[in-house]
């Protein structure tokens, strides 16, 4: 009998230990968030002082959907019909714009609990650390909830283009990411700092990063204090 008890007892203890140690499924987006668009364009504002407290999932789920979610599997269908040049070369269409090819921007985010990666086929956050690397991403915002890692994988970049067009491309993705994600974050009274200095090093090395990921922006976010 007593040894059912510790059984259970570690099982329990383990279970809490383990948790946010794994992919996180987000919840679906909601079709309707409720509040006007141009009220939460009005809303998005800059904020550099947090309380630190932990965001809902369905806010994470909902931010993340709006910044490079897939709005239309299997079809890049525009106004006109299938577009001539994404059409060919990628399947989805997503909720901000990319310069041809697949999507070339990766998307982290950093909690307290740790880094995950979001997954827009599958909506999914997938876990990569434990570490809390909020401080570590070099943000001079005190006391976010969470941290918004950009980063370039020049892989998924065609090979047409020069260093400085490819530079261009991706931080005007990036910039539609992160209007996105503040937009959307708004509606939930949570705000974003736009962040181009960061410590790209400690990012790196942290997440083990290849030289192929090249960081773009952090955007640190939470309710502001
Ligand atoms: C592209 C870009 C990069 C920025 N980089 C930084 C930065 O590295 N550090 C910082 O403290 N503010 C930075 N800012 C400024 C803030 O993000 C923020 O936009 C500013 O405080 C204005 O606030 P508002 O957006 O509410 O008007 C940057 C802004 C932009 C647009």
């Amino acid at each position: 009998m007593k040894k059912i008890v510790l059984l259970i007892i570690f099982c329990v203890f383990s279970f809490f230990l383990s948790f946010g140690q794994s992919d996180i499924s987000l919840p679906a987006v909601n079709g309707n968030i409720g509040m006007d668009l141009n009220e939460a364009i009005e809303n998005r504002v800059a904020s550099r002082k947090y309380d630190g407290k932990e965001i809902p999932l369905e806010v994470i789920s909902e931010i993340m959907w709006a910044g490079y979610g897939i709005t239309l599997k299997n079809g890049n269908k525009t106004v006109h019909g299938y577009d001539a040049i994404s059409g060919a070369t990628s399947k989805n269409r997503y909720s901000v714009p990319f310069g041809w090819g697949k999507p070339y921007l990766k998307i982290y985010l950093f909690l307290k609990k740790g880094v995950y990666e979001y997954l827009p086929e599958s909506h999914k956050l997938k876990f990569l650390t434990d570490k809390n690397l909020i401080k570590a991403s070099g943000t001079s915002a005190s006391d976010p909830s969470g941290v918004i890692f950009i980063a370039l994988d020049i892989d998924k970049m065609p090979t047409f283009g020069n260093d400085v067009m490819i530079n261009n491309v991706a931080f005007m993705t990036a910039g539609s990411v992160s209007q996105n994600m503040s937009i959307a974050g708004a509606v939930h009274k949570i705000h974003f700092l736009t962040e181009i200095s960061m410590s790209e090093k400690k990012i790196k090395n942290n997440l083990n990063l290849s030289k192929d990921i090249k960081p773009l922006t952090i955007l640190p976010f939470g309710y502001s204090k």
